[in-house]
């Protein structure tokens, strides 16, 4: 399944591979090896868009993909993102045009290769005008450095602004069964100025697939220790979501995780969900979520859970730098 995101000509596998979590968020980093054997084996089975940020690691998980594409370039969009300061302490944003021409240079290093196919801005930052931002990075398209342009997290006020600027190929948000705050603003916008989207945490960080209980289960690091959704009250109260997942995967003989993927495919033609993973084992389950056709009665009961969801996504210094 291929699916175009924006109108300017980007056209990538309906399912792609988040990397994060193979180098940063999720507590100890993943086994290299089996990292690397992931996005291999996501080349193999037609997986284009591959995810990453100058901030993961920082900078390692670029890295590591940088070795994981060498000799496989072709076919590959490169995605990755820069913008949050590396090792501020707390959530910073730089969208200087200064900053954007230098972070650039340091992605295509790591990365070891000479473009970049989706280049986005990780947050806005509010210090600096989007058409100062997005003109920069206007300029490194026309300077053959990166092919197309994306944001992440922002609002419709700034995403029409940025268009104006240069054409927007793809928004980046959180979008997923338990999430779905870029439902009233941000995506009419999108759709209307025929910008795609790029759902992270598909699989709500792990939860929807019901793999996770209770705060217990994170090692030291993880960054979901700090998100009132994942502490353990919330957590036990959400089981009643993943209840209703797992009550439609099983009348389709399916997983959670391949439902609340095959839950957005059908919900958003626009969109290109990137669920992370540095395991084989879920990659093959995840991509197999192509072939679950959900009907129109499991798509209403699925559509109850956002509303159902107890717990904030981000704690609020974190929540500020999301636009709704
Ligand atoms: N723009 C942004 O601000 C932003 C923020 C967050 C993430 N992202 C991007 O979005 C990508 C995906 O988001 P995410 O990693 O936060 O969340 P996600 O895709 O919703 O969930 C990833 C988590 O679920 C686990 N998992 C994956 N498949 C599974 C399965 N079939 N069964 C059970 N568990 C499974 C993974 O475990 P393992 O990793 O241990 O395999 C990982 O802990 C990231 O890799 C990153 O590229 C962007």
């Amino acid at each position: 399944m291929t699916r175009k995101l924006g109108t300017q000509g980007l056209s990538v596998a309906g399912i792609g591979l988040g990397c994060m979590s193979m180098s940063h968020g999720y507590g100890e980093r993943g086994d290299e090896a089996e990292s690397i054997a992931t996005i291999h084996r996501a080349l193999d089975l037609g997986v284009t868009l591959l995810d990453t940020a100058e901030a993961y690691g920082p900078y390692t998980n670029e890295e590591l993909v940088g070795r994981a594409i060498r000799g496989r370039r072709d076919g590959v969009i490169l995605a990755t993102k820069f913008g949050i300061v590396i090792g501020a302490g707390s959530l910073k944003m730089d969208g200087s045009p200064a900053n954007a021409k230098k972070s650039v240079e340091g992605s295509l290093r790591r990365l070891n290769v000479e473009v970049i196919d989706l280049y986005y801005l990780h947050r806005r930052d509010p210090a600096v005008p989007i058409e100062e931002t997005v003109g920069a990075m206007k300029e490194l398209v026309e300077a053959g450095k990166i092919r197309y342009i994306g944001l992440s997290e922002v609002g419709p006020e700034t995403l029409r602004r940025a268009h104006k600027i240069h054409p927007i190929t793809a928004v980046q948000s959180e979008y997923s069964l338990w999430e779905r705050g870029i439902e009233e603003s941000v995506l009419p916008a999108m759709r209307e100025l025929g910008v795609g989207l790029v759902p992270f945490s598909p699989l709500g960080r792990g939860y929807l697939t019901g793999a996770l209980q209770s705060s217990a289960e994170f090692v030291a690091g993880d960054f979901r220790r700090n998100l009132p959704r994942f502490n353990d009250q919330h957590m036990a109260a959400n089981q009643k979501l993943v209840a209703i997942v797992k009550q439609v995967a099983g009348r389709h003989g399916a997983t959670p995780a391949q439902v609340a993927l095959a839950w957005i495919l059908a919900v958003a033609p626009d969109a290109v969900p990137i669920p992370g993973t540095r395991r084989r084992k879920y990659l093959d389950e995840n991509l197999a979520a192509v072939s679950v056709r959900l009907t129109d009665g499991d798509m209403a009961e699925l559509g109850r859970i956002a509303s159902m969801t107890e717990g904030d996504r981000y704690p609020p210094a974190m929540a500020q730098a999301v636009e709704r």
